[in-house]
């Protein structure tokens, strides 16, 4: 058997330390400490290390605060506030953010910082495992700096991480591909040892490759949703539906269903900063990413034809009142880093409305650091009462299933503009709104559309290939 192997054959209870007590950080130490490891969970946030202490989740990830307290409760983990004496552990997994900073670029501060202060207290034969998402090249920087800052001979490993917030827990413990990145391939098989129980296929590689993984996984996600948007826009000039569309579409398995519905654009912690990220590290190496820009820009384009359905239904948006549902970024999550519907809730602001946001799980102070002029109000009804429009912006499940007969009877207009196409049209219709959606045919009554309305339009039959306009529902 070869070395490597041998290394994987071992069933192992590894010293773990987790840095950074994040979205990531601190779904990775739970779980770790949940598979038996004996886990260091460190961080330089005070009030967030005294509340995982405590057993509170510092964010709100479905089925993390109890998996946290039987994590504490076991003794197998333990959390510190910054740079401990000494670190017993043999794995280290960097799990800092990386913020954009200007020109799109990732801030990779705080990786600096962490390994900076880490370096000097790590075993001789630890490996640092970077989770967090890096520019391509920042595996050999850690390298380098743990070598200058007294740890010659560590080894280090990519290990970007794929989970997703609202199903993070599940992603980690049954992961699509474990992919794993080292120039030494010992500690990449060690690495691979901790992964063994979960199995999943592993992705074995250099730590350029597994750096790229991570970004041309989450470009081409990002692609998918900005290709289906574009459609969507295609969709409401010719007539068509981009729901029946995507449908169509997602059975052929070349294609697939996921990331195909049409809306107000992603966001998020990663999908902009990544996209943007790529986008300027292969400029900085010369290359040409034209797509990726592109792919950005049609995102833009969304929040903004979303503003344009609600000024043209309303007629302007000047002194109108409305209310935007949802301000986390996507549901599940109380995350509203790069949120969508907080970007369309501020540009409506922008433009003269005056405007509520409501959502089940985002506090008014993460919000207010954001976007300090923009108010969060608690209760649906109270919020929606005198609304010119009603905005959905997140797809919480609360939302899909919105008490159309109270809002009706409370709302000055009623008009909805759905801009997760989750509402069934007929329903809301039925209950005597104006329904607006992404890529779907407006109907007799609704408010104008703001695209060219193909009903209007002189329809070339040779172009099309048909005699009629179909698709109106
Ligand atoms: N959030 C996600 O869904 C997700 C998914 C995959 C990958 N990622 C990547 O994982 C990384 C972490 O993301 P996140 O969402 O968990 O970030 P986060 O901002 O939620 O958490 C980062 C944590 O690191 C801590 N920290 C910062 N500097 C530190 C230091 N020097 N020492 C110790 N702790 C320090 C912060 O206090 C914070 O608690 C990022 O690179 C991100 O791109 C995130």
């Amino acid at each position: 058997m070869e070395a490597g192997m041998d290394e994987r054959a071992k069933t192992v209870v590894a010293d773990i330390a987790v840095v950074g007590c994040g979205h990531v950080g601190l779904v990775v130490a739970s779980c770790f400490a949940t598979l038996g490891h004996r886990v260091t969970a460190i961080d330089v946030d005070a009030a967030r290390v005294a509340s995982i202490r405590s057993g509170v989740s510092p964010i709100y990830e479905p089925g993390l605060d109890a998996l946290l307290r039987q994590a504490l409760d076991s003794g197998r983990l333990e959390v510190v506030e910054g740079t401990p004496d000494a670190l017993r552990a043999e794995f280290v997994f960097l799990a800092v953010g990386t913020p954009p900073s200007t020109g799109g670029a990732s801030d990779l501060r705080a990786v600096r910082d962490a390994v900076t202060a880490l370096a000097p207290v790590l075993r001789p034969d630890a490996v640092i495992v970077n989770k967090s998402t890096v520019p391509i090249g920042t595996g050999d920087l850690v390298a380098q700096m743990a070598k200058h800052f007294g740890a010659p001979g560590l080894a280090v490993v990519s290990n970007p991480e794929f989970l997703q917030e609202g199903t993070a827990i599940d992603n980690f413990m049954r992961p699509d591909r474990v992919v794993l990145g080292s120039s030494d391939a010992r500690a990449r098989e060690r690495v691979a040892a901790l992964f063994e129980p979960l199995g999943a296929p592993m992705v074995l590689t250099d730590l350029r490759t597994a750096e790229m993984i991570k970004y041309a996984s989450n470009a081409f996600l990002a692609t998918k949703v900005s290709f289906v948007n574009e459609m969507s826009s295609i969709c409401e000039v010719v007539g068509a539906d981009i729901a029946e569309v995507a449908r169509g579409m997602g059975f052929d398995e070349r294609i697939g269903r996921q990331y195909l519905r049409a809306g107000i654009g992603w966001g998020g912690s990663c999908f902009p900063k990544d996209v943007a990220a790529l986008e300027h590290t292969a400029s900085t190496f010369g290359a040409h990413p034209q797509l990726l820009r592109h792919v950005i820009e049609i995102n833009r384009e969304q929040r903004r034809r979303v503003l344009g359905k609600v000024r043209e239904a309303l007629g302007t948006l000047e002194g109108r009142r409305i209310l935007v549902l949802g301000a986390a970024f996507k549901p599940h999550t109380d995350d509203i880093r790069e949120s969508p519907a907080l970007e369309v809730a501020d540009l409506m602001q922008l433009a003269g409305a005056e405007v509520l946001v409501h959502d089940p799980h985002v506090r008014q102070e993460a919000v207010s650091a954001a976007f300090p002029s923009l108010a969060l109000a608690d209760d649906l009804l109270t919020a929606a009462a005198g609304a010119d429009a009603l905005v959905l912006a997140t797809e919480w499940p609360e939302f899909v299933d919105l008490p159309l007969d109270d809002l009706a009877a409370v709302m000055r207009r009623r008009l909805i503009v759905d801009g997760r196409n989750v509402l069934d049209p007929a329903t809301v219709r039925g209950a005597g709104f104006a329904y607006r959606c992404i890529g779907r045919p407006a109907l007799e009554g609704d408010p104008p559309s703001t695209a060219p309305n193909w009903r209007d339009a002189e329809v070339d039959t040779d172009t099309l290939g048909v005699g009629t306009p179909v698709g109106r529902r």
